[in-house]
């Protein structure tokens, strides 16, 4: 009888992490392959005079085709509604353990170009340079721990 209760809770309690992992932040630490960004514009950073504002208004709202959020979450935890489906899964910007090795610069030029293979397209034809700098500021003000 004891162990058949045991045996139970462990039942809800795995159905329970299954069912999280689909509806919750990505995970952390999160597997990362990204390409490198070119040695001069990973360590480029252009955030310093960068309006994280207008950053946040592109990214929560204004980016095409469509907002981050939609896939990065509107928490920058990877949680966002279409990211659940992707493989491999939009960065969480709230995981310092994967974001530690994430410059601004590498930021930049995933935002601008994208990254080949999987659902982070270039965005180098719909925001502009200082766009691009304006929402890594506000990802990297807001989320980035
Ligand atoms: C359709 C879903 C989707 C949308 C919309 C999207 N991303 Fe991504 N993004 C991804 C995925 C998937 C990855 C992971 C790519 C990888 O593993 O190489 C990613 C990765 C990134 C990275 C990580 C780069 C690195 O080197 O780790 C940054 C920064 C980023 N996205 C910023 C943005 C910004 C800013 C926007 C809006 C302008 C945006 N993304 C819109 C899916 C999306």
């Amino acid at each position: 009888m004891k162990k058949a209760l045991i045996l139970s809770v462990m039942v809800i309690f795995s159905l329970f992490a299954v069912s999280s992992a689909f509806a919750g932040p990505a995970k952390c630490p999160q597997p990362r392959k990204t390409k490198a960004a070119p040695g001069g514009i990973a360590g480029k950073d252009m955030t310093a005079k960068a309006d994280a504002a207008n950053g946040e208004a592109i990214y929560q709202k204004k980016a095409k085709p469509m907002a981050c959020k939609m896939c990065h979450g509107d928490k920058g935890d990877g949680g966002g509604k279409l990211g659940k489906a992707l493989k491999p899964a939009p960065r969480n910007f709230a995981c310092a353990a994967t974001m530690k090795d994430v410059s601004a610069g590498q930021m930049f030029h995933i935002i601008k170009n994208g990254s080949k293979g999987t659902g982070m397209v270039g965005h180098g034809k719909t925001l502009k340079d200082k766009e691009i700098w304006d929402v890594v500021k506000y990802i990297r003000s807001t989320f980035v721990k």
